[in-house]
């Protein structure tokens, strides 16, 4: 696997390398802004919780079904009600789109989403996206920036992402791991295919589910909510060096704990969007930034945010796959020191947890979006983007639309498509607006012998949609009794604080 990517890796770069110097053009485009500034709304003022449509109390899941129907049914023009699949025993795996084009898509305007409950004993960010869901549909007509998010995005809230676990857990279980799993026993989030080691668990079906969903739309932005811990967590999860330490280390239990301790970073290429994204959640959140542990044993994160390999690295994880495959930011937002609160706690971790989960996801109207056209301004799609030096690529999607979040600076996108020339656009993002860049591809003029794109380029699913593989982990496979333990401790350490 690894030898063919980097043989893959090595032949991209050549073609590159040739295409560029033939091709390479810079323009700096004329750039116009019809969006509304977020930075002159007011902020987003506090919900008042109204117990006659949603109380601060766990909703099963049939009454969190009949929640999403009345609400979808009280709120046609603001929100949908659709479900991605069935969990193993037969549950829906519902998710909730609210914005003021909730049937479709709005061209050239984001998508994001909200996933919670993954593990099913860590349920307040199951309920508080109800709450999310409620807050929303009751402020946009009073409430600016609201309106503002619910009229340039569609946000789809998956309150459940194993109804089945959350079935079999406990109000009141702080710690363990009974309903972490789903109906199989398997833990979701180390069920996704992995961009560093071969992933060997079974697919299930709530996995499944979730990447044909993020596979049909293009999410920009999205956040995974869990219980155990306090704390923005972002990618990458997997580090291509769990192994580093084995011929220092030997195989002693001890050591093994050592390197989970001090795992190293595992940092992307958009480090510097992870964590801006990170901060926003732990800034405008009551007491995350603050950094304090949870318990005198576990750890405290510097500003309420870590890189998830640094905290502890995991193989499977949906955080990493979404960035990788579909270039989509996802950050793992640890809400709750307790996995599963007493219900009366409820109302305090939304008044913790309300504005930054608006302010988390109004960060999808930062950076760069636009289209890219063939000469006629046809869309072209899956044409492949990355901005020079970040070697994790993206593609435009049907109607030839693609966004990046970007802090403010000078970058250089990349643009590769089948049958045209590639082009490279140098372009400025600012803090105020997003900057738009429509990019139009002339077709290329075909040369006896030179490979299609698309034979290098596999559309997804597959493997991931780089134009480049970053430098090749140094590892290969992860087999014997070290790694077993790590794993093990790293188990063990998830099921305590994740
Ligand atoms: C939905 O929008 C339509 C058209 O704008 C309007 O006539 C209708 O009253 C709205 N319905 C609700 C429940 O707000
Ligand atoms: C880019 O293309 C879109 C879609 O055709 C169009 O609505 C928009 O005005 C264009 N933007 C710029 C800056 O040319
Ligand atoms: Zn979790």
């Amino acid at each position: 696997m690894t030898r063919r990517w980097t043989i893959t890796s090595l032949l991209l770069l050549l073609i590159y390398v040739c295409s560029r110097s033939a091709n390479a053009q810079t323009q700096i485009p004329e750039q116009t802004n019809t969006i509304d500034l977020e930075a002159a709304l007011p902020e987003p003022r506090a919900y008042i919780p109204d117990s006659q449509y949603l109380d601060f109390v766990y909703h099963n899941h049939e009454e969190l079904t009949r929640f999403l129907r009345a609400t979808s049914a009280r709120y046609p023009n603001l929100t949908a009600l659709y479900s991605i699949g069935k969990s193993i025993q037969g549950r829906e795996l519902w998710v909730l789109v609210v914005s003021s084009s909730p049937y479709e898509h709005m061209l050239g305007k984001p998508d994001v989403k909200y996933v919670g409950n993954i593990h099913g004993n860590e349920p307040v960010g199951r309920e508080l996206l109800l709450h999310l869901i409620q807050y929303l549909v009751s402020s946009y007509e009073t409430d600016q920036y609201v309106k503002w998010l619910l009229d340039n995005t569609r946000i789809h809230i998956m309150p459940s992402m194993n109804p089945d676990g959350y079935a079999v857990s406990k109000e009141g279980t702080c710690d363990g791991g009974q309903g972490r799993y789903n109906a199989r026993g398997f833990d979701l989030n180390r069920n996704f295919p992995d961009y560093f080691k071969q992933n060997n668990k079974r697919g299930q079906p709530e996995t499944d589910a979730v990447k044909d969903w993020i596979s049909k739309i293009q999410f920009v932005l999205s956040g995974s909510l869990h219980g155990g811990a306090l704390v923005a967590s972002y990618p990458y999860d997997n580090t291509p060096n769990a192994r580093r330490l084995k011929g220092i280390c030997r195989s002693s239990a001890l050591c093994a704990m050592f390197q989970t301790y001090s795992a190293a970073p595992s940092l992307t290429p958009d480090d510097d969007v992870f964590k801006h994204l990170s901060l926003v959640y732990a800034k405008n959140h009551a007491k995350m930034s603050r950094g304090v542990a949870c318990k005198s044993a576990t750890p405290a994160f510097e500003n309420g945010i870590t890189n998830g390999a640094a905290w502890y690295p995991l193989t499977g994880g949906m955080q990493d796959y979404q960035y990788v495959w579909y270039g989509c930011m996802e950050v793992t937002l640890e809400i709750s020191c307790c996995k599963y609160p007493p219900a009366y706690e409820l109302r305090k971790y939304w008044e913790d947890n309300q504005l930054s989960m608006i302010k988390f996801l109004a960060e999808a109207h930062r950076g760069v979006q636009g289209f890219v056209f063939d000469n006629n301004n046809n869309p072209i799609e899956r044409a492949s983007l990355k901005i020079k030096g970040r070697d994790v690529g993206f593609q435009t999607t049907k109607h030839g639309e693609f966004w990046r979040i970007l802090l403010p600076g000078y970058y250089k996108l990349e643009v590769f498509a089948e049958g045209f020339a590639p082009r490279e656009i140098e372009f400025v993002v600012v803090e105020q607006h997003p900057t738009l860049l429509n990019v139009t591809l002339t077709p290329s003029k075909r040369t006896e012998g030179s490979l299609p794109i698309s034979q290098l380029y596999r559309p997804v699913p597959g493997p991931p949609p780089h134009l480049y593989r970053p430098p090749t982990p140094g590892y290969s496979g992860d087999s014997g009794l070290f790694s077993s333990i790590t794993s093990g401790l790293n188990n063990l350490y998830s099921n305590l604080f994740g």
